[in-house]
């Protein structure tokens, strides 16, 4: 007992000197590990009578529980102090901009793809979805045979592959690798999106690149409906466009999607008269989207008998084109300053 009383009075003394996480760490280990004083009563209890064994048991774990208590206030007092310290080193001073600029240094900006993108990704965060990544190289599983294309389907011949030298690895030709990654890695019901670049051996002209953007999009569970892409992706246009966007429906053909559409928007350069982007049409293809695939659901490890989904594929290029008035998508990697210099977000 009288171990007991002192303990406490002698940890609180060495506690205040303590600065350190890691020696806190000590100092809790000395008191109530297993080789501190109040382990070594609990040992020797067994000789004490039947009234002592009751007050010292509840009389140790009363102390454990104050020490532990003292402990964790500690812990948060010195996690705080941390967090402090290094806010203080690293702090950025925003004023400095104005000065920066004066000396005639210039400001950087994003890329207005990744403007487009990040606007995006939050408005899909806002309705519940999450944001994935995938690789650039992919194998012919993730990008074809996942996604319902065996080798003999010819619509393999519709996007063209850059394809590795060991014939196995390709630079994917569309994020529904994504969907692919996505499926395996959760059960229904779940939703998300997947942005990032895409790679096809094309010629190039005012709308078509080698390297270009997409963000992939799935949804899967019990009742999925075409209902339910159609509010998604109204939801997205008016969000993005802030303005209510013409949008029509043509059914369209990809493997991984059963039925499948295609979603075009009015063209928001020409206003539907014709122009180059729009191809003299004046509708631009925006969005395939459809039905996800019975297969697909099945090689990404899903009941197609319990669970079904809807799938999109929405070109960011396009997007960034139609928000700045850009007639001709090689300005996007033409890497010319006086083009990415108008998208200064600082
Ligand atoms: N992956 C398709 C493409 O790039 C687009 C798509 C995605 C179509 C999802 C339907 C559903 O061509």
């Amino acid at each position: 007992m009288q171990v007991l009383e002192s303990l406490l009075d002698n940890f609180k003394t060495e506690l205040n000197s303590i600065q350190k996480i890691a020696d806190l760490l000590n100092l809790k280990s000395k008191y109530i590990g297993k080789q501190g004083p109040l382990a070594d009563v609990m040992k020797n209890i067994k000789d004490a009578t039947p009234e002592e064994k009751r007050t010292l048991g509840s009389k140790a774990n009363e102390l454990k529980n104050t020490i532990e208590a003292l402990v964790s206030a500690k812990m948060l007092e010195l996690e705080t102090e941390e967090i402090n310290q290094s806010l203080l080193k690293n702090k950025v001073d925003f004023s400095l901009t104005d000065t920066v600029l004066d000396k005639g240094l210039q400001a950087a900006g994003l890329h207005p793809v990744t403007i487009i993108q990040q606007e995006i990704e939050d408005i899909f965060i806002s309705m519940g979805f999450e944001v994935l990544d995938g690789p650039h190289i992919e194998d012919e599983f993730h990008n074809f045979e996942a996604l319902n294309i065996p080798a003999t389907h010819p619509a393999r011949d519709m996007q063209d592959t850059f394809w590795f030298a060991d014939k196995k690895h390709l630079l994917r030709t569309h994020t529904s690798t994504i969907q692919v990654r996505g499926m395996k890695e959760r059960k229904p019901p779940f939703r998300f999106v997947g942005p990032g670049k895409v790679f096809r051996c094309e010629r190039t002209d005012a709308s078509h690149e080698m390297v270009f953007h997409q963000l992939e999009g799935m949804m899967v569970g019990e009742n999925v409906s075409v209902g339910n892409l159609i509010y998604f992706m109204k939801t997205l246009l008016t969000e993005i466009f802030k303005k209510e966007v013409e949008v029509r429906l043509r059914p369209g053909f990809f493997p991984f999607v059963e039925p499948g559409f295609e979603l075009d928007i009015k063209c928001l350069i020409c206003g539907g008269k014709g122009c180059s982007v729009c191809k003299h049409v004046g509708w631009v293809e925006l969005l395939p989207c459809g039905m996800v695939h019975p297969n697909v659901l099945k090689a990404g490890g899903i009941d197609p008998e319990k669970n079904n989904g809807f799938a999109f594929g929405l070109g960011l290029d396009r997007l960034v084109m139609m928000r700045y008035g850009i007639d001709d998508i090689r300005h996007l990697h033409s890497g010319d300053l006086r083009f990415n210099s108008q998208f200064k977000t600082f």
